[in-house]
């Protein structure tokens, strides 16, 4: 449904108020990841909101995440699912049951692969004629050098794939349905049935994207054009992959079976049909529970015309319809503001609203009546800047996607941490669900029962997700054994309860740990819980000082975050290590070969890691002025890593030494350093949006404090911008009194306005320049931040007469 306030419209210019989809690059982030390349992983295809089904195209070339790349390498077809922007296997996930146009003679036959006729991956490689890639949201195309066009649209579980072939040709034009190969290659069984008029079933089994496991994934195809054969090719036998019999017929039905085995097939196999239109439609639908589920996606979900013809141009405008909403809910005058600015902003907030992946009716472990989410890749990446951003303009969503979560512990007594492919993937750092969940009680607890949470039960969850050790911890949970044991994550300690897991990240997995224990200290305020847990959580949610090694120096800064012995001494990391400036080749990921203690992230970094206290850290490190030193010294050695989640929060910590002015000039220095419209212009994954959510923040001048109802102001990058939040029912509009453009640039010149000077809420002084409250973020009305360019003012202004953000050891929560 069509969503678009009318209250909002009225405050800003009417006739810009239309399509904002025209304004998103879908492109944005696409450049390879190969040699030093920004590897944004975004998937550039056709998707509704939160969609299951995103179809697009895959290339032969890894690294490919998302099956795409913005260059000019090959394509070996189209297919139906794909990640968002995520890391892990570089040969990409999902990727399934892909189709392959081309033209050329197929007949029953054993023999080598002729480049006549080319099912195989192998010889499945068509270049793309240069620049011939669309995209807009609900849509995508391209054109192969030999002239077949093949486009996209789509529904949340169905779309259309409609294939033009050149009008000169009057040789056959096939379409390879494909069953074996998705974007991992890594099918281990599976079967498709196809009859001789062309009605494809299919569903395989494959690896997940990053975790240990794999799924089982289903889709179901018809055409809408006169079949002239239909049948099967496959690999003559498993070890020659390359040499197919092809079995077409006009008449017989056929099937592919493949039991499954456990390990990965390198067989080729699927369907062929043959047609001689040139243009052919094909609609397909996916289900993760049977094939038969696939096909009644597909019916239900795609729309047809009066005659009953498949409805194109009616699905796309659906698609069209649904962004448009997600894209109004934050509303600017797009021919005022700066155009850069503009596209950034839509693009970013396209991004935003892909995943988590609706897999509502998809569940195959159990029934419930909740929602379903798949795509929770990871928790650890989206919990900072993907789930705040919903819950200002997305409440209906972020409830849905919340439940999930909650349904997630309820069937398995956990909080899902990374569920991908429907299966659990891997634990980065904390069980970060926590302070998502954390959040939904302190922003929505009063509602809670109109948006169908159960918040008794999103408790339970965190305090189990708290107080509980799974017997693996490498997929799910968090090791509290040791943390409740310690008070913070020892180094070479064995579990006597025998639960394992992988033991690295110590430091890391307790500065996260902490803050998750402080979700369930939130929850328990907002949800009247007793005092006893309340300040237990709290308690422990101050833990991650237990990692804190005051002797430890660098560059003449004193105190870092370190791991620690069971026996009480530290163990040294120097501080460095895994920074983007680490002299030492190091693991800095998740397995046994990293011995630094910190995960994707420096001890330089992971330090600023309290989102919750900083006033904590802030003493740790020596007082106001050391503490602003030591940020400086953080960006100008080049131990920010502007490409990673770990580094989100640390350019407007600046705030919490009373220095809005330093976080303001850093933040426009990280947008127009590290981020832009070209296809480079993310400085690392996208993961999940979880980029394109920062982006968001730092455009509007607002950064969240995870798990708690304030956000950070900073220095707007337009001049004005209405949020609607339909629960609410409201539209809150933010205005920059005295707005000036020569502030959007890397550095502002002397003089330029980026400094906030005084906020008003409806009419009111906040006596804050550094936080506002959701309250009034979601409240309706106008706030008005007003901004100057005086550096002196600014920087002996302070937060002003209300003080600091909050921390917990100092108040205010
Ligand atoms: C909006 O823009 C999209 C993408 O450019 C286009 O497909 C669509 O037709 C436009 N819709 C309207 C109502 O103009
Ligand atoms: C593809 O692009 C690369 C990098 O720009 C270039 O080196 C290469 O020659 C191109 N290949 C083709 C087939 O155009
Ligand atoms: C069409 O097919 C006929 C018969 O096979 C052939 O003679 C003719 O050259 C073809 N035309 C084109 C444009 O390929
Ligand atoms: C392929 O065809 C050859 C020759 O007819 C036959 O020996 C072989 O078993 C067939 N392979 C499969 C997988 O059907
Ligand atoms: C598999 O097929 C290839 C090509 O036809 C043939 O050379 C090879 O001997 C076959 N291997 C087996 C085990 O049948
Ligand atoms: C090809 O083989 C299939 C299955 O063996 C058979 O049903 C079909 O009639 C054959 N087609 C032709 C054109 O010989
Ligand atoms: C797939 O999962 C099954 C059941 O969990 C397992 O037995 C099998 O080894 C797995 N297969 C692969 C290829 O990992
Ligand atoms: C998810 O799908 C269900 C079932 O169609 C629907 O009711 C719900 O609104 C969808 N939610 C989102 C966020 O797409
Ligand atoms: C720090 O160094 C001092 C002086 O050597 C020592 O007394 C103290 O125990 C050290 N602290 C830690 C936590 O190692
Ligand atoms: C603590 O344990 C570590 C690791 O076993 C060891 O190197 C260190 O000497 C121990 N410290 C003390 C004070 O026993
Ligand atoms: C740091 O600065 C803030 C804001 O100016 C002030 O409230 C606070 O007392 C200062 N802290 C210290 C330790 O000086
Ligand atoms: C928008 O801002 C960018 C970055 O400062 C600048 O390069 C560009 O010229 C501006 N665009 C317009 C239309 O003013």
């Amino acid at each position: 449904m069509v969503f678009v306030s009318l209250l909002s419209l009225s405050l800003i210019n009417l006739s810009n108020a239309t399509n904002l989809t025209s304004l998103v690059n879908l492109f944005i982030g696409t450049a390879s990841g190969a040699n030093g390349g920004s590897g944004g992983n975004v998937f550039p295809g056709a998707a509704v909101p939160h969609a299951m089904a995103k179809v697009g195209i895959d290339v032969s070339t890894t690294p490919r995440q998302a099956g795409y790349i913005h260059d000019n390498s090959s394509i070996t077809g189209i297919s139906l699912l794909h990640d968002e922007g995520t890391g892990g296997n570089t040969d990409g996930g999902y990727g399934v049951f892909p189709l392959f146009p081309f033209i050329g003679t197929c007949s029953n036959s054993s023999s080598v692969n002729r480049p006549e006729c080319e099912p195989g991956i192998a010889a499945r490689a068509a270049l793309r004629a240069a620049g011939t890639d669309v995209a807009s949201p609900g849509y995508f195309s391209t054109t192969f050098v030999s002239g077949i066009q093949i486009e996209t649209t789509s529904t949340r579980r169905a779309g259309l794939i409609r294939f033009t072939f050149p009008a000169s040709s009057n040789a056959t034009n096939y379409v390879v349905v494909d069953l074996t190969n998705d974007l991992g290659r890594s099918f281990s069984g599976g079967t498709m049935s196809i009859s001789s008029s062309g009605h494809v079933e299919l569903g395989g089994t494959f690896l997940q994207s990053y975790g240990p496991s794999n799924y089982s994934v289903f889709a179901c195809y018809d055409f809408d054009s006169p079949v002239l054969q239909a049948g099967t090719y496959q690999s003559a036998n498993s070890s020659s992959p390359t040499v197919f019999n092809i079995s077409l017929s006009s008449v017989n039905d056929m099937t592919l079976e493949f039991p499954f085995t456990s390990t990965v097939s390198p067989i080729q196999a699927g369907g062929l049909i043959a047609f001689n239109t040139s243009q052919l439609v094909a609609r397909f639908g996916v289900s993760m529970i049977s094939s038969s589920q696939a096909c009644s996606n597909a019916v239900e979900e795609v729309l047809t015309t009066s005659d009953g013809l498949w409805n194109w141009d009616a699905i796309m405008a659906a698609s069209n319809n649904e962004w448009e909403d997600v894209l109004s809910r934050v509303l600017i005058d797009v021919e005022k503001e700066n155009s850069t600015i503009v596209e950034l902003l839509y693009s970013s907030l396209y991004r935003a609203s892909l995943v988590p992946a609706n897999f509502t009716g998809e569940n195959p472990y159990w029934n419930s009546p909740f929602p379903f989410f798949d795509a929770m890749f990871c928790s650890w990446d989206v919990f900072r800047t993907v789930h705040p951003l919903l819950s200002l303009t997305s409440p209906q969503e972020w409830s849905q996607i919340v439940n999930a979560y909650i349904d997630g512990w309820r069937n398995t007594g956990y909080i899902p941490e990374c569920r991908a492919n429907t299966k659990a993937g891997y634990v980065q750092g904390g069980s970060d669900g926590m302070p998502i969940l954390g959040e939904f009680a302190v922003k929505y607890a009063a509602i809670a029962d109109g948006l169908g949470v159960a918040m008794d039960d999103l408790y339970q969850a965190l305090v189990d997700t708290a107080e509980n050790t799974p017997p693996n911890w490498l997929t799910v949970g968090r090791q509290n054994t040791a943390w409740r044991t310690f008070d913070y994550i020892p180094t070479d300690w064995v579990d006597p309860s025998g639960s394992v897991g992988l033991p690295t990240r110590e430091a890391s997995r307790a500065c996260e740990y902490a803050l998750g224990d402080f979700a369930v200290r939130q929850a328990g305020l907002v949800l009247n819980k007793s005092q006893v847990d309340i300040e237990k959580y709290a308690n422990r949610s101050m833990n991650f000082v237990n990692m804190w090694d005051p002797n430890v120096t660098s560059d003449g800064f004193s105190g870092f975050a370190q791991r620690r012995y069971q026996n009480g001494t530290f163990a040294f990391t120097d501080p460095v290590t895994c920074s983007p400036v680490d002299p030492i080749a190091h693991s800095c990921a998740r397995g046994d070969d990293n011995d630094s203690g910190f995960y994707e992230s420096s001890s330089w970094e992971m330090s600023f890691f309290a989102p919750h206290s900083v006033a904590t850290l802030v003493r740790l490190m020596g007082g106001n002025l050391t503490f602003v030193d030591r940020v400086n010294n953080y960006f100008s050695k080049g131990y920010f890593t502007a490409g990673n989640e770990p580094s989100f929060n640390v350019p407007s910590i600046y705030h919490y030494a009373g220095r809005p002015d330093l976080s303001a000039l850093r933040i426009r220095n990280v947008v127009f350093t590290d981020f832009g419209t070209q296809i480079g212009g993310i400085p690392g994954n996208d993961d999940s949006a979880a980029m394109a959510a920062l982006l968001t923040f730092h455009l509007l001048g607002l950064y969240p404090v995870q798990t708690s109802t304030q956000l950070l102001i900073g220095s707007p990058f337009v001049s004005s911008y209405t949020l609607t939040n339909a629960v609410f029912n409201t539209s809150t509009t933010f205005t920059v009194s005295g707005f000036d453009s020569t502030s959007l640039v890397a550095s502002p010149p002397s003089g330029s306005r980026v400094f906030v000077k005084s906020v008003t809420v409806n009419g009111v002084d906040t006596g804050s320049v550094c936080a506002l409250d959701f309250s009034d973020v979601v409240g309706g009305g106008e706030i008005v931040i007003e901004v100057d360019g005086d550096a002196i003012a600014a920087a002996s202004r302070g937060c002003g007469p209300a003080g600091l953000p909050y921390s917990l050891e100092t108040g205010g929560f």
